[in-house]
C-alpha cells in the first residue's frame, strides 16, 4: 500500500519475488514509512471464514508485533480472534486446498495448498504466493491513524471483506460503519444478485445495518463476475479451441467458478505493470488491463501500484478489524458512492508525513523460488 506515502523518512521496502511452477513470476514493490512510535497494546485482528470449504489464513508481519500463530486452519463457518500490537504493519490473505502433514509442512511436494501458498509451511515466514487477494493494514501511524486496504496488485483468488470494529470506542462508533467496511467479490462462488439486499428484518451485514447501508455495486452479472479476469492472467484457464497455438479469448467458453488470477504485474513483471524504473511515481504509472478489469469486480479494492487515493481506508486507531473470506453479497462501491474523501475520515497521510525525518531506510528484500529462499535485509 501507500506509495504515495513513502519519505525520506522511514521507508519499509518489501519486494519479493516469486518463481512458480508456471510461466508467471511476480513482482510488487511497496513502499510504506514507518513512524517510530510506541509499540504496544493489543488489536483485535479477527478473521472468518464464510468460504464453503475450510481454508488457511496467512499472515505476514512487516512491522510491530504480530499475531501469536501466523497460519492456521479455519473450518467453514468459523472464525478466530488474533491479537496484534498497536503499530503492527502486515497482510492477511486465505490459502486454498492445502494439504499438510503433522509437522505442518506440505503433505507432498513442496506446496501445501493450490492458492496462497507460503513455501509449503502451515506457519507463513513469507508472503503468500501470488496470486493472492491481500487484507493490507498499517496500524497507528501519524497523527494516530489506521490505514488499510484490500488489495489486488498481487492478484485475486478468494472473496474478501474487512470490518473495522469499534471496540468500544466511541470516537470509532461514531463513524459511518458504511464508509468503513469494504468488500470485493471477484468470483461467483456466493455471489448476490443484483438486487442484493442483506438488511430485511433488522438484519445487519458486514457491521452495518439498513439504518447505514453499505453501498453495493449493481451492474456485474454472474458472467461479468465470471469472465472479468484477462484470458491471459487466469491460473488456470479452461481448455479451449485453439488452445497451446493460440491464445483463446472466447468470453463464451465456461470459465470454472473458482478462477484465481494473476494481476498483469505478477505475471509479466514489467515496469509498466509493476510500476518500476520510470514508471515508478504518481502521475507515471497508470491503469493496465488488468487493473481496470480488477476495479471494475471490485471498485473498492488497491488494482495497482498507486492506486492509494482510490483504495486506502483511514481510520482513528483504537478499534480493531475482523477480515471475512468469502463474505458473500456483491462488491461494496463506497469511494463510488461516497467520495473518495468518505474513506479517509479527515485523516490525511500526507501533511503529518513531513514531519517525520529521522534518515533511516530500511529495504527488505524477500526474494522466494521454488526450493530457494533469500532474505535479505539492508539498513542504511
Ligand atoms: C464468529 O463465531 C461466532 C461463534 O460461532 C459467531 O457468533 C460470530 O458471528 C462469528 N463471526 C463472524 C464474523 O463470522
Ligand atoms: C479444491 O479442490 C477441489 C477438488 O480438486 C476443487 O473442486 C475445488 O474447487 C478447489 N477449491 C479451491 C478453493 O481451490
Ligand atoms: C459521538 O457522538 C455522540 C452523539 O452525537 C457525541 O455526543 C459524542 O461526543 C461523540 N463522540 C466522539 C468521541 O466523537
Amino acid at each position: 500500500m501507500a506509495r504515495k506515502y513513502s519519505t525520506e523518512s522511514w521507508t519499509f521496502g518489501i519486494l519479493f519475488v516469486s518463481f512458480l511452477f508456471g510461466p508467471a513470476a511476480g513482482v510488487h514493490h511497496m513502499s510504506m514509512k514507518l513512524e517510530p512510535r510506541q509499540d504496544g497494546g493489543s488489536v483485535p485482528l479477527s478473521i472468518a471464514n464464510w468460504c464453503s470449504e475450510t481454508i488457511y489464513p496467512g499472515i505476514l508481519t512487516q512491522a510491530g508485533t504480530g499475531p501469536s500463530t501466523t497460519g492456521f486452519e479455519l473450518e467453514k463457518g468459523n472464525n478466530k480472534t488474533l491479537s496484534v500490537s498497536s503499530s503492527w504493519q502486515g497482510r492477511v490473505w486465505g490459502r486454498t486446498n492445502c494439504s499438510f502433514n503433522d509437522q505442518g509442512q506440505a503433505s507432498t511436494g513442496v506446496k501445501a495448498c493450490s492458492t496462497g501458498d507460503c513455501g509449503g509451511a502451515l506457519q507463513c515466514k513469507i508472503a503468500g504466493e501470488v496470486p493472492v487477494t491481500l487484507a493490507e493494514f498499517t496500524l497507528n501511524q501519524a497523527a494516530s491513524q489506521d490505514f488499510y486496504d484490500i488489495s489486488l496488485v498481487d492478484g485475486y483468488n478468494i472473496p474478501l471483506a474487512i470490518v473495522m470494529l469499534a471496540n468500544g470506542n466511541s470516537r470509532l462508533q461514531n463513524l459511518s460503519q458504511s464508509t468503513t467496511n469494504p468488500s470485493c467479490v471477484g468470483s461467483i462462488g456466493n455471489l448476490s444478485p443484483t438486487n442484493f439486499d442483506p438488511y430485511k428484518n433488522g438484519q445487519q451485514f458486514l457491521g452495518t445495518s439498513g439504518s447505514d447501508p453499505l453501498p453495493f455495486e449493481n451492474k456485474n452479472s454472474q458472467f461479468t463476475v465470471s469472465n472479468w479476469c484477462p484470458w491471459d492472467l487466469q491460473v488456470s484457464p479452461p481448455t479451449a479451441p485453439g488452445d497451446g497455438v493460440y491464445p483463446y479469448p472466447d468470453g463464451n467458453v465456461q470459465r470454472p467458478a473458482f478462477d484465481p488470477c494473476y494481476s498483469a504485474c505478477a505475471k509479466y513483471n514489467t515496469d509498466a505493470y509493476c510500476c518500476k524504473n520510470s514508471y515508478d511515481g504518481v502521475g507515471k504509472c497508470h491503469s493496465n488491463y488488468y487493473s481496470t478489469a480488477a476495479k471494475s469486480i471490485c471498485p473498492d479494492a488497491y488494482s495497482f501500484a498507486y492506486d492509494d487515493q482510490d483504495s486506502t481506508f483511514i481510520v482513528p486507531t483504537g478499534g480493531g478489524f475482523e477480515i471475512i473470506f468469502c463474505p458473500g453479497g456483491r462488491s461494496t462501491t463506497i469511494i463510488k458512492s461516497k467520495g473518495s474523501s468518505a474513506i479517509s475520515h479527515g485523516g490525511s497521510p500526507s501533511g503529518s508525513l513531513q514531519l517525520l525525518n529521522d534518515g533511516i531506510t530500511y529495504t527488505l528484500a524477500l526474494s522466494c523460488t521454488v526450493g530457494f529462499l533469500l532474505w535479505e535485509l539492508l539498513a542504511f
